[in-house]
């Protein structure tokens, strides 16, 4: 066992997270998608800490969390109009926008060198509560190591952190469940989704009718978002996918039902004992799969079983369900 430097502690105790955030130190924070982990985002060694407590490498941009649009204002530069529209209508939510960054507030380390800055206004009370008694940002990754699974709960956090971290903020389990949409803006200053999520693009486009997907030349160019690698979330035991649909899912003859797992949408595999299954909604709510997804990895993911079978959730053009299969055939690929 390394030695690790925190008996990391877990609360609701926000005068303590402010206290350890204003000396530098790092908190993992619940917001409505994911838990992050969070840093003072204008002070250098605690983005450094977040870097390390990750094993992320610094190529990998942050996103800065504020409690307000007026809070945001001084960090970035000109805002197109179609982000003020989102701003308006998204905020605080589960949205993430790429606007230029003013490099005299945004350290590099922030924005890797990139000349936007991912900015968001999370919508959890307790977030938004830290934020108010704050004077700077925070910087905020999910808070898992890199590569792994996003955290959901608080347990998932203390058991991917623990020891890394001194404090874990409790706001209970992660109302979304899947991480922001990154949206970024093009040439027209239209708005472009880097990375899907509860946002879909058609609730985009009711309110700004140029939003579109990167273009295949765009999502090709490795420096738009380093950070959006083709394997990500992924559980350390194999997952194969199927789906959507039943009809090409795995005969139960076909793998070992003592060693496989399965993540299902709305009714369990025939043949594999229920304790190694989780479905995701039995009663077909896309969102309550969303919340489920990564609780249902990291628990799968925790009994040391050699497979993890997945279905596919219903293709529903660019909405959730297609954000929920991203992740899905991101944490399939590695
Ligand atoms: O829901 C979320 O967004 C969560 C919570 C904690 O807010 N955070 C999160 O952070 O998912 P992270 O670091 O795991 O993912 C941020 C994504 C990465 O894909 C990163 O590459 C991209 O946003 N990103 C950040 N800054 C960027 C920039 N300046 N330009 C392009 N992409 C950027
Ligand atoms: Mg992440």
């Amino acid at each position: 066992m390394p030695n690790l430097p925190f008996q990391t502690a877990t609360g609701t105790d926000l005068a303590h997270a402010a206290a350890l955030l204003r000396a530098g130190q790092l908190v993992a924070i619940p917001t409505e998608t994911v838990y992050g982990l969070a840093g003072n985002g204008t002070d250098e060694a605690a983005l450094r800490a977040i870097f390390a407590a990750k094993n992320r490498p610094v190529s990998n941009p942050l996103i800065l969390h504020f409690g307000s649009v007026a809070q945001l204002r001084p960090y970035v530069g000109a805002v197109p109009a179609a982000a003020e529209v989102l701003l308006a209508h998204f905020s605080p939510g589960p949205l993430t926008l790429l606007l230029p960054r003013n490099p005299a507030r945004v350290p590099d380390l922030v924005t890797a060198g990139l000349p936007d800055v991912a900015v968001r206004l999370p919508a959890h009370p307790l977030t938004q509560q830290l934020l108010g008694q704050l004077d700077f940002p925070l910087a905020a990754p999910s808070a898992n190591p890199f590569g792994y699974i996003s955290p959901t709960r608080p347990a998932h956090v203390l058991r991917q952190l623990g020891g890394r971290i001194p404090y874990i903020l409790d706001g209970g389990p992660c109302a979304a469940g899947i991480e922001s949409t990154v949206v970024g803006f093009g040439p027209a200053g239209e708005p472009v989704v880097y990375r899907p999520g509860v946002v879909t693009l058609a609730a985009l486009q009711a309110v700004v009718p140029s939003a579109r997907l990167r273009t295949p030349a765009e999502a090709a160019q490795p420096a738009a978002s380093p950070g959006l690698l083709p394997f990500h979330y992924a559980p350390h035991t194999p997952l194969r996918l199927f789906g959507p649909g039943r009809a090409d899912a795995p005969l139960a003859a076909s793998f070992d039902p003592t060693a496989t797992g399965a993540i299902t949408w709305r009714e369990p595999l025939p043949g594999l004992p229920l304790v190694q299954q989780y479905v995701l909604s039995p009663a077909g709510s896309l969102l309550e799969a969303a919340q489920n997804l990564y609780a249902a990895l990291h628990q799968l993911d925790q009994l040391g079983l050699q497979l993890l079978l997945a279905e596919r959730l219903p293709d529903d053009g660019h909405g959730l369900g297609a954000a929920l299969n991203e992740r899905l055939e991101k944490a399939a690929k590695r």
